[in-house]
């Protein structure tokens, strides 16, 4: 397995909040899960486990399963610190966990989740540091790979625990074409912008069929900015995008502009109600689309130009 110092080492530098939990969940998505605090850090005895992950989204599918196992005896049902994270149904504690958190002001009770986990404060009097090597033989303790599946659920979003249609390609951390200026966001995203350092993403929700279309495409993270859905029969630059702005263009062959919208918090979807459904642009069973949002960022960023764009996503349309 290969040890990826490089990207242990720059990942804070270039985040700038070195040590930080932002800083260790935005690293988590390159694989590498920091599983110590800053103060271990420190002493230098910072051990870094590696995490093998897929480049797949963490939704709340796969970290609710490491809630229930960790934390079920006092938010699964008792609702200590008002919330179930651990609430058998994944709906249920997907809400809980997006209530504001009282130990991380401004985040979510998820966040919150997993800052405990790391700091050694939850579970409650389990005996937990937070780092996985030294709790080994704990069994109230979570493991290497239950900590890198809560943080790369953070790191990617807090995504509601839906299932995903697509798979994300050209993120800007693969050669032959990486990001323009090394602005890198994370793994399933696009390239870092001015207004997230974390990257626009794009992800699809739905069935991709032809006779059956409620695929909608749906970008996070977007500046206020006006973005543009568009369609191509094939991904750019042998998959991995080319240069465009300040980030990459992804899609190429038959490019179609599906729309351009407004985001609202960062959030555009398309179709929305009274748009043509996206399979109108599909022209038969096993077609392969490649999808992507592109925005202007304004901003000075990077290079001179005012664009920039998400990830790709790369979807089969089945009958
Ligand atoms: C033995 C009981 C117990 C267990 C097990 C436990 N907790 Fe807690 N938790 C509490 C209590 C009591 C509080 C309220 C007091 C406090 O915040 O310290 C709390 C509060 C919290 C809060 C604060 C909520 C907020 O708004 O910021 C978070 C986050 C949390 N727990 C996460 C977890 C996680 C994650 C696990 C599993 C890894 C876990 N807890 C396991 C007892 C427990």
């Amino acid at each position: 397995m290969a040890f990826n110092l490089h990207a242990i080492l720059a990942c804070p530098a270039r985040i700038g909040v070195a040590a930080s939990l932002h800083a260790l969940v935005s690293c988590a998505a390159l694989s590498v899960v920091a599983t110590c605090m800053s103060t271990l850090c420190m002493l230098s005895l910072c051990m870094l486990a590696l995490a093998p992950r897929a480049h797949a989204q963490t939704t709340f599918a796969d970290a609710h399963p490491v809630f229930v196992a960790r934390c079920s005896g006092c938010h699964a049902v008792v609702g200590f610190g008002g919330f179930n994270i651990a609430y058998p149904d994944p709906v249920s504690a997907y809400t809980d966990a997006q209530a504001p958190s009282y130990y991380s002001p401004g985040q979510t009770k998820g966040y919150a989740s997993v800052v405990r986990m790391l700091d050694g404060t939850m579970p409650m009097n389990g005996g937990c540091t937070g780092n996985p090597a030294l709790d080994a033989g704990n069994p109230l303790c979570a493991t290497a790979g239950e900590l890198a599946i809560v943080q790369a659920w953070i790191a990617e979003g807090q995504l509601p625990p839906l299932a995903m249609t697509g798979t994300s390609f050209c993120s800007g951390h693969q050669d032959p074409t990486p990001c323009p200026c090394g602005n890198a966001g994370l793994p399933s995203a696009g390239c870092a912008h001015a207004a997230n350092e974390l990257g626009a993403r794009l992800v699809g929700r739905g069935s991709a069929s032809l006779a059956q279309d409620g695929l909608v495409l749906e970008a996070t993270r977007l500046p206020a900015s006006s973005a543009l859905f568009i369609q191509g029969d094939a991904a750019a630059g042998t998959g991995q995008g080319q240069v465009f702005g300040d980030g990459l263009l992804c899609v190429t062959t038959n490019v179609v502009r599906l729309r351009t919208r407004t985001p609202i918090a960062g959030t555009a979807r398309h179709p929305a109600p009274g748009d043509a459904p996206l399979s109108v642009q599909v022209q038969a069973p096993g077609s392969v689309k490649h999808y992507q949002v592109l925005f202007r960022n304004a901003a000075s960023y990077c290079t001179s130009s005012t664009w920039n764009g998400t990830n790709g996503l790369r979807v089969t349309w089945t009958p």
